[in-house]
Parts: C-alpha cells; sequence; structure tokens
C-alpha cells in the first residue's frame, strides 16, 4: 500500500482494500508472528471527540505489534485549552510518534492535519466526514460473514451525519454491490456523497421504509442518530427512536442476513437480537484489532 496518510476511504483502491484484509486474515490466524514485528514503535493518540472502541482497539493493535502509544489525553487537559491550534499541536506530536491518529469534531480536520506532518496520518473520524479505519473493519466483517461480491447491502439510520456510512458507500464502489440508503427524508444521504457514489457508477437506491427492502438483503448496517451533530435539537426529537429493529422486525428476512453497526448503539437494534444467528457488531468490533494491526504494519514499513 503506498498512502502516507489515511484521511478518507476515497483514497483506497480494491487492491489497498485487499492488501489490508489479507494481512489482518494472516494476523488473526497467526497472531504471535507479528508481536515483535514493530518493537519499539509510538502511535500517538489525539482524541478531540469521545471514544471506545477506535482509541481502545488502536492501543491494542499498536501494543500486540510490540510498540505502545503515546496519548494526548483529554482535552480539557491539553494544550489547545490554551489556545494552540491543531496545527501546531499535530506539528508537535509527530516529533513524539511513528504514526498519528486524530478524531476531530470538524469535517477535513484530518486532511488538514496531514498536510502539516509526515508521519502517517491517520483520520479516526472527522466531524460527520470519514471515518477510513471503520469501513477497513467493516469490509473485513462483510468479507467474513457474506463475500464482498455480488452483495446486496441496506445502509440505515443516520445517512446524513454517519461518517461510518459516507466511508463505506465510498469503499463498497470498488466491489459488486448494490446499496439500498434507509433513513428518514431529513435524514438521507448528503447531496455531495450521492454526487460521488453516481460518478463512481455505484448502483445505489434511496428508501424511507425498510420493509420494502429487508427480504433482498444480505447485510444490513444500522447506525445511531448522530445526537452530537444537530444544529438544532428539536430536529433530532423528531428523528430519534425511528427505524428501530427487533427480532420481529427481521421475520421478513434471509437466514442468512448480517446484522452490523459500528457501535455504540442506542436503541436501534433491540437487544432481542443480540443472540440470535443474524448478530454480528460485537464480532465487528473485535475485527478492529486484527485490522488495524493490518494497517498499522502496512503503513510502519512492515514488508521492507
Ligand atoms: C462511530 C463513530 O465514532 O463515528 N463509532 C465508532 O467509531 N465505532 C459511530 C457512532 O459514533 O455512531
Amino acid at each position: 500500500m503506498r498512502h502516507d496518510h489515511i484521511t478518507s476511504a476515497k483514497q483506497l483502491s480494491r487492491g489497498d482494500i485487499e492488501a489490508v484484509l489479507d494481512r489482518a486474515g494472516e494476523i488473526a490466524g497467526n497472531p504471535a508472528a507479528y508481536a515483535d514485528r514493530h518493537e519499539g514503535a509510538l502511535l500517538g493518540l489525539m482524541f478531540f471527540e469521545p471514544s471506545t472502541r477506535t482509541k481502545m482497539s488502536f492501543s491494542a493493535a499498536i501494543k500486540r505489534l510490540g510498540g505502545d502509544i503515546v496519548d494526548m489525553g483529554p482535552v480539557d487537559s491539553s494544550s489547545v485549552q490554551k489556545g494552540e491550534s491543531l496545527a501546531d499541536t499535530v506539528r508537535v506530536v509527530e516529533g513524539y510518534a511513528d504514526a498519528v491518529v486524530l478524531r476531530h469534531p470538524k469535517e477535513g480536520s484530518a486532511q488538514m492535519a496531514s498536510e502539516f506532518v509526515d508521519v502517517p496520518l491517520i483520520n479516526g473520524g472527522d466531524g460527520a466526514g470519514q471515518h477510513p479505519t471503520q469501513t477497513l473493519l467493516d469490509l473485513y466483517t462483510i468479507r467474513e460473514n457474506a463475500g464482498l461480491d455480488d452483495l446486496t447491502i441496506g445502509i440505515m439510520g443516520d445517512l446524513k451525519y454517519g461518517r461510518t456510512v459516507h466511508s463505506l458507500a465510498y469503499a463498497l464502489t470498488n466491489f459488486d454491490t448494490r446499496q439500498h440508503f434507509i433513513s428518514p427524508e431529513s435524514l438521507k444521504l448528503p447531496r455531495n456523497v450521492r454526487y460521488d457514489l453516481h460518478e463512481q457508477g455505484s448502483s445505489i437506491k434511496e428508501h424511507t421504509d425498510l420493509e420494502e427492502i429487508l427480504p433482498s438483503l444480505d447485510v444490513l448496517y444500522v447506525t445511531r442518530i448522530q445526537k452530537e451533530r444537530f444544529p438544532d435539537e428539536s430536529e433530532y426529537r423528531k428523528v430519534a427512536g425511528e427505524y428501530q429493529i427487533d427480532a420481529e422486525t427481521l421475520e421478513l428476512a434471509k437466514d442468512s442476513l448480517t446484522v452490523m453497526h459500528p457501535l455504540p448503539r442506542v436503541d436501534e437494534i433491540a437487544h432481542d437480537i443480540d443472540d440470535t444467528e443474524y448478530a454480528t457488531y460485537f464480532e465487528q468490533a473485535h475485527n478492529g484489532v486484527p485490522v488495524r494491526m493490518a494497517l498499522l504494519d502496512l503503513l510502519l514499513g512492515g514488508d521492507q
């Protein structure tokens, strides 16, 4: 893979994606072979927004490769509180680490920050923009459970503000997939994302009703309504609680349906689905470790 920075799923070719997923498969099959691979490597963590999975799985990934983390810690105890710019902070952190993961509430921040540093900068989520490493673990999970070609996928929930959705939709254009987007009218895909998907020749359809499309799906990817991104709380309240699924909803689905969610869930997936064969979201979250190990291995020159 020849990328210095990973800021958007748009930059990932099918070859790049397969290189990461294949390496992740090797790592999952033989983790001991990678245990000292990046001994002494340091991964800088700069999280300006809450995170459990992304931060912890990146930490686990670098440690399982023999490296360690240097963590900026909570924003309110960092120099950002003194008015330091993101560009300055990231330029300082690159001197402490061999690669940096940045999560930030502003869309475009990872791209901007990457222009100031030479070490690989990985976007761990930029506002409603992109979340490319979530996409890699989503693709790994889809490949394991349903295969990535001749795939019919439904992506449901907050398609407007959901960065995991925007990233996944772009990446899926590399494969033979039919993408169905299910959301309330007010949370449809942003126009620019829809435009880019059409430009890629992607087959996408938009729906407000899950039932009409559910029986044809191989994968249903459910997302949380991104409360923190709504400019107006009353707009959030209008759509909160819509598009929930439970075991009864899935009576219309194929037996082989894979239900995914980037997590955290609020109430989009009822707990009665957790113990069914459909539920794949905890496995998906666990796949974050081998997939991020694979990405770090490739970015840190594991093949040289
Ligand atoms: C997602 C995120 O932060 O975008 N979480 C994650 O990284 N697994 C999804 C979300 O917050 O809803």
